[in-house]
């Protein structure tokens, strides 16, 4: 087996590769003067399982390309099997047209991945599961639920929180994974501006522990507008899990002076540290990756 990683996250490739007991593999990513990327494979990977790890993070359109570009390279010299380890698939959020005219950004972006070559897709938390009959190659989707529960530890008079209609299915399997209640929030937001706003809540949090499993914190919206809601209705304090810690624009700043308690994501993304903040823990994934990637050769 030989894992090589892209340019989007080489720290976590690094401590996956580390808890495999392997060394990365040989590449050269370059750009050229008009910036193009050139991957070039270094190794022989004839008849060899072989693992790419690429984060589909900022920017997303650039690493897309490069983890296509190595697909393509590896099936070329023959490799046995390419793995595409996509610890955040970029693109996902799109996994509909919201508004007419818009293209399903996610549905594209899996049949871009197939057609460059790659076998198997092993993935973290998935916006939502529409996104996987868009590949026809087979998907794992890890899940983050058990390591951002640990993350936290038992918490006593708590309940989960269903931040979106979207998120039902999640939080639900999140709330029966750690034995507390659920109760439901109905978000919206528009599509315009991005603005979030909370209009109800189907059972009681007063003077509870509240903690909210997400997939996403992008803007950090609806973060910040659900923890204030909740704690308007007598929440005793916020919890927000969330496995992608996207944290675009000033989202790290808004979060920071919000009403939230504490903040645990994952490193599915480079944290840069800027984005740093007081009230926000990061945990790893690689040991879900490292674990995914040795069931799944051949
Ligand atoms: C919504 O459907 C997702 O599950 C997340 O709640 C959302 O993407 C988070 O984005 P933001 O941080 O911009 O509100």
């Amino acid at each position: 087996m030989i894992l090589f990683s892209g340019t989007s996250h080489p720290l976590l490739a690094k401590e996956v590769a580390s808890i495999l007991g392997i060394s990365l593999g040989n590449v050269e990513v370059t750009r050229f003067i008009d910036s193009e990327c050139r991957v070039r494979i270094l190794d022989d990977v004839k008849n060899q399982d072989v693992f790419v790890i690429q984060s589909l993070s900022q920017i997303a359109d650039q690493h897309l390309v490069e983890l296509c570009l190595f697909a393509t390279a590896l099936k070329n010299l023959g490799a046995k099997t390419v793995t595409a380890v996509i610890p955040w698939m970029g693109y996902s959020k799109q996994d509909k047209a919201f508004r007419s005219g818009e293209a399903v950004s996610a549905q594209l972006v899996a049949k871009v991945i197939e057609v460059a070559g790659f076998d198997r897709v092993i993935c973290c938390e998935l916006h939502s599961k529409t996104v996987i009959p868009y590949f026809s190659i087979p998907v794992v989707e890890l899940s983050t639920e058990e390591l951002l529960a640990s993350a936290r530890g038992p918490l006593a008079e708590s309940v989960v929180v269903s931040p979106d209609k979207g998120g039902v299915s999640r939080s639900e399997s999140f709330a029966s994974h750690i034995g507390k209640p659920i109760v439901y929030l109905e978000k919206k937001r528009n599509h315009d501006t991005g603005e979030v706003s909370v209009s109800s809540i189907s059972g009681d949090v007063k003077g509870k522990a509240v903690i909210i499993f997400d997939d996403i914190i992008n803007t950090g919206a609806t973060a910040v507008e659900t923890s204030a809601f909740l704690k308007q209705h007598g929440a005793a304090s916020v919890i927000f899990l969330a496995t992608h810690a996207v944290l675009a624009g000033d989202a790290s700043a808004v979060l920071l002076k919000s009403t939230i308690d504490q903040i645990i994501v994952t490193n599915t993304i480079v944290i840069s540290k800027e984005k740093l903040f007081s009230s926000l823990t990061i945990v790893s994934v690689a040991s879900l990756l490292a674990d995914a990637i040795k069931q799944n050769l051949g």
